[in-house]
């Protein structure tokens, strides 16, 4: 499937319909961080329920400066009473007002440039369906995430907070996240990072692991003491 977005490129600058009015996407971004998520198509029960933990995630997102905005087939009037339902199945006031806007599209040309096509799924009159991407892009307008799922299978909003959180943790300091990392624990030392340097970096100090039984161990450093 031809178009698609490459790590630490920069987004295409599209221009689009959504609910909350026409935007440029780069005007959109500003100096924010923006999570750019896709649906196969409005009214559906899984989009219906990620557009719901969107919602509920949304004021997570916007204390550490992130913004969201979805992506569906349908048209901006189909969005705006999808919405209601989408309110509805959070238990609140089925208004049309989302805490981020959903983008229109009719046609095929955005999906295809950000490549999130599927190339063997097919709607029932023969169109391919959009699959959900996830793409974070940083306050350079540069691709630092992309997760394609098909159709079927629903993201994770919690997985999808805790690495954003990540991004910028990794973004901000010399450090890399290590395994099944959870908001608050510690954070890995750059293996790269030379002992004297680490100790000007993280004054308040780092613990290690040993990984055998010889010299060699992994640096930590210990988030919440920050
Ligand atoms: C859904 O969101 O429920 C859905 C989307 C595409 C195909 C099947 C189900």
């Amino acid at each position: 499937m031809p178009g698609g977005l490459l790590l630490r490129g920069v987004a295409p600058n599209f221009e689009a319909n959504t609910t909350v009015g026409p935007i440029c996407f780069h005007d959109f971004l500003g100096d924010s961080w923006v999570i750019l998520f896709s649906h196969p198509r409005d009214f559906t029960p899984v989009c219906t329920t990620e557009l719901g933990r969107a919602a509920n995630f949304a004021p997570e997102f916007a204390k550490r400066n992130v913004k969201l905005i979805a992506l569906s087939i349908n048209s901006v009037e189909d969005h705006l009473a999808w919405s209601k339902d989408i309110n509805a199945y959070n238990g609140e006031e089925p208004t049309e007002k989302l805490p981020f806007p959903i983008i229109d599209y009719k046609n095929w040309d955005l999906a295809i440039l950000l490549g999130m096509l599927d190339p063997a799924e097919k709607d029932e009159k023969g169109m391919p369906v959009t699959v959900r991407v996830v793409f974070v892009f940083g306050p350079d307008k540069k691709l630092k995430l992309s997760i394609l799922y098909l159709a079927l299978p629903s993201r994770n909003f919690d997985d999808i907070l805790r690495v954003v959180i990540s991004l910028q943790l990794t973004a901000e300091k010399r450090v890399a996240i290590p395994v099944d990392w959870k908001d608050g624990d510690s954070v890995m030392v750059l293996p790269t990072i030379p002992e004297e340097e680490a100790k000007k970096l993280f004054p308040k100090g780092v613990f290690t692991k040993k990984i055998r039984a010889g010299e060699e161990t992994f640096k930590y450093f210990p988030l919440k003491k920050l």
